[in-house]
Formats: C-alpha cells, sequence, structure tokens
C-alpha cells in the first residue's frame, strides 16, 4: 500500500480542482492502492500558502509533513489565462527535494471548457528542478469539469471515459510509486554540491 498526497491546485474555495482530487483519492482508497489514513488531500483553495515569500508560511508545516511521507502525488492544476493557476506555482516554490525528490507524480489538468493542456506544459516544462518531482509520462486533463466526475451517476460518455482513464492513470501512478521507492532509498540525498538542479 502506498502513501499518496494529492494537491489542488486552485486557490479557489469548492473549486473543481478539489472535487477533482476528492474523487481520484476515493478511486485510489477503491482500486486498494491507498487507505483514507495512508492518503491526505492538500486543497490550497482551502488553505492557501501565503505568497512566497513570507515570514508565516500558514499551512506549510503540516503540509511539508503530509508530503515528506507520501511514496507518491497528485498535482491537480486548473488552467487560468492559459497558465497554471498561480496557487500551485507557489506551491512549488515552498516545496524542496526534501519533500519530493524523485517522488512519481500523475498530472491532471482541469478546464471547465475544452482547455486545460497549458497547465500540464508549463508545469512540465519549470517547477522540479529543485524539487525533483518526477511527473510520469501519462497524464490527465479534465474537461468541461463541471458536467464530470460529480458524485452523482454517471453523466454520459465524456463522465465515462474520463473515470475510465482515470483508473487507468492510477493505475500507473501505483506501478511508479512501488518501483521508485527503491530508487529513492539508493539516491545521495544530501550531496550538498548538487542542492539544487541545474
Ligand atoms: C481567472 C480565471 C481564468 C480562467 N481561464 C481559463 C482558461 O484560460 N482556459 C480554460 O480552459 N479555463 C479557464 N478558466 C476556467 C477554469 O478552467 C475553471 O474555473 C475550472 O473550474 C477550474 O478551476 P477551479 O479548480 O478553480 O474551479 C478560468 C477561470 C478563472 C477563475
Amino acid at each position: 500500500m502506498l502513501n499518496i498526497a494529492l494537491i489542488a491546485g486552485s486557490s479557489r474555495q469548492q473549486s473543481q480542482s478539489a472535487k477533482v482530487a476528492r474523487y481520484l483519492r476515493q478511486r485510489l482508497i477503491e482500486l486498494g492502492m491507498t487507505a483514507e489514513e495512508h492518503s491526505s488531500l492538500i486543497d490550497l483553495g482551502e488553505r492557501g500558502l501565503p505568497l512566497w515569500p513570507a515570514e508565516n508560511k500558514g499551512p506549510w508545516v503540516d503540509y511539508q509533513q503530509q508530503l515528506a511521507s507520501a511514496d507518491a502525488l497528485v498535482v491537480i492544476a486548473p488552467e487560468w489565462n492559459g497558465m497554471a493557476c498561480p496557487a500551485v506555482k507557489n506551491f512549488f516554490l515552498y516545496a524542496s527535494k526534501a519533500e519530493l525528490a524523485h517522488k512519481p507524480a500523475l498530472l491532471v489538468g482541469v478546464s471547465s471548457g475544452i482547455g486545460g493542456a497549458y497547465p500540464i506544459s508549463e508545469l512540465r516544462a519549470s517547477g522540479y528542478k529543485n524539487c525533483r518531482i518526477a511527473y510520469l509520462p501519462e497524464h490527465l486533463i479534465v474537461r468541461q469539469v463541471e458536467s464530470v466526475l460529480n458524485d452523482t451517476e454517471v453523466s454520459g460518455e465524456d463522465d465515462r471515459r474520463i473515470r475510465a482513464r482515470a483508473d487507468y492513470a492510477l493505475d500507473i501512478l501505483g506501478k511508479y510509486g512501488e518501483a521508485l521507492k527503491p530508487v529513492r532509498a539508493s539516491i545521495d540525498m544530501g550531496h550538498s554540491a548538487f542542492a539544487n538542479g541545474m
């Protein structure tokens, strides 16, 4: 069983990203990959991080512990003005290799329309240099998010397809999660000459 942390990267309360995070966490539990007590949901809309740099780091101390004990991560990033939401970028100013290095992460783009690819490419291009999070080649894009992954019954073909693809991607995340445990244990994380990436 894996310890999995999910990050809902919207700064809005009751965000669709948080809804997606809750759905994916529930599926991870139902698929037997984690359990309630072995998973955590970091909702940057409900308990946001102050804009970095900040003297008072808000909930970061709690998040740090949740992230440090995770074997795998799910990063959910809504598309705002063709970008990743600033809350999730701010999160990556706090996060370091102490919490995230060489941990597999599933990226999830979220859009209320037909977008959602920009936050994927933005996070694949930046933000991993120092923290060394290891994004899977597989990712999810949840489009028309309001009409899918709701608590109600499956709403139609699009909902059925994204649910099936989510299960497929989560299964892959689980396999990377197990496979990278010994890889992490064998890497010297304390090498002071290479504390930051190039
Ligand atoms: C400031 C702002 C800008 C947005 N820009 C885009 C956009 O460029 N492309 C897109 O597909 N959706 C855009 N949206 C809609 C989001 O995809 C939508 O809010 C979605 O539900 C995910 O956001 P949430 O997790 O905060 O609820 C935008 C939403 C906001 C609040």
